[in-house]
């Protein structure tokens, strides 16, 4: 069923759980975790994520995403993930998005807050809930060293961790609903051992009124992931570990057939393995309740 995501916030909070928020790229990975949040009978996010609409365009994605939600047996909200352009949240609110990044964390602070304020209103009256940032996430892509995900070096990931006054300052001024929080994660694969910061993130949870989100699943320990948990993270957004998951075994069925070989063949390989991926981290983030 398509969930009311207020409730779904609410829920995880009260039994001190986090909902996976796992990027869907293909209509094979989001059948696999529709399955896989079925089958533990847990909620789940689809997380369409701006920088994906080369290969998922919103306009034919978003109501796909939508009617798979509605068939759903489990409560699964429909998110933006990281929409940085205007113009393509507005596209999110009109397919039917239920959760919603707008990402001006690249911005300087009274801007980033200002855009989120009035959009926040916007999305609230809509019954549609606000993810934003303040902070910033490194993404490290191997082999070509760490950057932030705007471009920026970092010779010191801990300079764009999350700040408590400012995160408590930006909720109370925004009235989002998420706020994503950088202490100690980066996108895709880390370059060094992850160690986080969950000193810092239970500061930050001591002075935010809203629920606090983890980029950056993949890599993490599962002590670590538990951890985070506890310390008041409500959502892990979670792609990559499940994304480059299936090439090997496809690797090899293709090495290894001799007739000619389908593409439903080799997408449905693909589902399996991102299926129990998407079961695992799910499986996991419900671990404390
Ligand atoms: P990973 O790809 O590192 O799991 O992170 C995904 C993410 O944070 C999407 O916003």
């Amino acid at each position: 069923m398509l969930a009311n995501p207020k409730e779904i916030l609410l829920d995880a909070e009260k039994n001190n759980y986090a909902i996976a928020g796992i990027n869907a790229t293909t209509l094979e990975a989001v059948i696999g975790m529709i399955e896989a949040a079925e089958e533990l009978d847990a909620p789940l996010m689809i997380s369409h994520a701006q920088s994906h609409e080369a290969y998922a365009p919103i306009d034919i994605f978003g109501p796909v995403f939508v009617d798979m939600a509605h068939k759903a047996k489990v409560p699964v909200i429909i998110h933006l993930d990281h929409g940085v352009d205007y113009n393509y949240v507005i596209k999110a609110v009109r397919n039917g998005f239920t959760s919603i990044m707008y990402d001006c964390a690249h911005l300087p602070y009274e801007e980033n807050s200002r855009r989120i304020k009035a959009f926040t209103e916007i999305a609230h009256s809509l019954g549609i809930i606000v993810e934003a940032e303040v902070g910033l996430m490194p993404s490290n892509i191997v082999g070509q060293g760490g950057c932030t995900e705007y471009g920026v070096a970092i010779d010191n990931i801990r300079e764009y961790y999350t700040k408590p006054d400012e995160a408590s300052r930006f909720v109370d001024e925004t009235g989002i609903d998420m706020l994503a929080t950088s202490f100690g994660t980066v996108h895709g694969l880390f370059v060094e051992e992850p160690d986080l910061d969950i000193r810092l993130l239970k500061e930050i949870n001591e002075v935010t009124a809203c629920a606090l989100v983890m980029h950056g699943g993949t890599g993490v320990h599962e002590e670590q992931l538990l951890e985070a948990v506890s310390g008041g993270i409500r959502k892990v957004n979670y792609y990559t570990g499940m994304g480059i998951a299936p090439a090997e075994a496809i690797g090899r069925k293709i090495a290894e057939t001799k007739d000619p070989l389908y593409y439903h063949e080799i997408a449905d390989i693909a589902k399996s393995i991102m299926k129990e991926k998407a079961k695992y981290m799910i499986s996991l983030l419900q671990n404390n309740k």
